[in-house]
């Protein structure tokens, strides 16, 4: 009778294994003779692939286990302990384990380069395009099954991959950064891709076809607002503005509620980075929504899609000021201003910094831009997004 432990090995690169035996979930069994006992043991070879980019769930997914003092083994450990685990996330002392894949939250779910993240072998670590356009492939241990799911019109199918709408794919060969809709977002190109940081003009497709939009990346921020008061002309972005052959990579542009809803639906929005700077003194303000590593704060980002009326508490934002020593202090404890047109929300009224209707704020409309200063005292305004 041999002894059983795991062994555990984590890949690091994104190597592939071959199993001959077909079975992607089960761990490969090898046999190896205990030199100090001369007993033989059974060894489990389980695998689990480290992805490039960590991912944090809004919630942890039930059962939360969590543990400090932990090592990444530990961690592995408790996670094939667990016979639903298929994903595992570890931070300094920190591990989250995971009965499904965080990727499969993608409205609530967002990437962290500060978590390591491991999934245990299936089939969808071992073939990355088994979902195909932009479909998300998400594992299930206990029934060893996978579902793509997230599918999105024209396409359907168990791979996502079929379709009756012949126009929606010509005789073209694409881009498998297309086909499988892995290059849609800036975070996306900045993270997977080694898009450098700071400023640059992409193309995304995002949804997933042809179709595409050019727009200035600044590292993993889509900027989505770009207007100055010295531009001659700012061009007002709505919904209809979100389509095939849109040009926002070059300024001057400011978007609305609904513009950021079409981009919602299609690559959905973890976070807003509001950006003011004033003409006189150079002081620049910055306003976010959810803090990082928050995972019930997007009540705050669904805000300014409007898929909630509750306007943010004040202290669920971060705000940062250039210059030391300042304070908001928002009527009621709450940003943005109830009398507004929800359409308006991502630039009018942002922040009332006082309880007088005349006292300083942040908001860029066409009738009246502060930056916290002087009415009309505001050089840039900017609206950047994560998603
Ligand atoms: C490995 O061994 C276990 C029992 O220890 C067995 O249940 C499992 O089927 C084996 N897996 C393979 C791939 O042989
Ligand atoms: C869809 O993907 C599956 C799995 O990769 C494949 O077996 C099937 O042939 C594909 N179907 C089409 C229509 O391409
Ligand atoms: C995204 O896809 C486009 C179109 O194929 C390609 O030109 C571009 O290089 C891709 N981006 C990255 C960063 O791979
Ligand atoms: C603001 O002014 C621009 C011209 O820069 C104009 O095109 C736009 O319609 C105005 N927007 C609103 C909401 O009045
Ligand atoms: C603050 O709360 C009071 C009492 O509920 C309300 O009358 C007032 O309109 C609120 N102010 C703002 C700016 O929301």
């Amino acid at each position: 009778m041999g002894r059983q432990r795991y062994f555990i090995i984590m890949w690091a690169s994104l190597t592939i294994l071959v199993h001959t035996d077909g079975n992607l979930w089960e761990p490969t069994n090898i046999t190896r003779l205990d030199e100090q006992n001369g007993r033989t043991v059974s060894i489990k070879l389980h695998t689990f692939k480290k992805w490039r980019v960590g991912a944090l769930a809004r919630a942890w997914l039930s059962p939360p286990v969590s543990g400090d003092g932990m090592s990444k083994t530990h961690c592995a450990h408790n996670c094939l302990d667990d016979g639903r685990c298929v994903t595992f996330i570890f931070k300094n002392n920190m591990c989250r384990i995971y009965t499904t894949v965080p990727r499969a939250t993608p409205t609530i779910g967002m990437d962290s380069i500060h978590w390591d993240m491991y999934e245990i072998s299936n089939p969808c670590t071992e073939n990355q395009n088994l979902c195909e356009h932009g479909s998300i492939c998400v594992p299930d241990r206990l029934t060893k099954t996978y579902e793509c799911i997230n599918c999105l019109p024209p396409f359907t199918g168990n791979h996502c991959n079929e379709t009756t709408d012949v126009t929606m794919v010509h005789n073209e060969i694409l881009h498998d950064d297309i086909l499988f809709g892995r290059n849609k977002s800036c975070a996306a190109l900045y993270y997977h891709f080694d898009v450098p940081a700071g400023n640059q003009i992409q193309n995304i497709f995002p949804w997933r076809d042809q179709r595409k939009i050019t727009v200035l990346c600044n590292s993993q921020y889509m900027v989505a607002s770009n207007a100055a008061s010295y531009a001659a002309n700012v061009r007002e972005l709505h919904a209809e503005d979100f389509a095939d052959g849109l040009d926002i990579s070059i300024s001057f542009f400011r978007a609305h509620t609904s513009f950021l809803q079409e981009i919602d639906k299609v690559i959905p929005i973890d976070r807003y980075i509001f950006t003011c700077d004033r003409m006189s003194d150079g002081v620049w303000y910055e306003f976010t929504t959810s803090r990082v590593n928050a995972f019930d704060r997007y009540e705050t980002v669904d805000y300014f899609t409007a898929k909630t009326d509750k306007r943010p508490q004040q202290d669920l934002m971060l705000f940062y000021a250039s210059i030391p020593g300042v304070q908001l202090n928002c009527p009621n404890g709450t940003t943005s201003d109830p009398n507004i047109d929800p359409e308006e929300r991502p630039f009018k009224n942002l922040v009332l910094d006082s309880d007088q209707i005349n006292g300083p704020k942040f908001t860029y409309t066409n009738q009246s831009k502060q930056c916290f200063g002087n009415e009309g005292d505001v050089r840039l305004f900017k609206l950047r997004i994560l998603n």
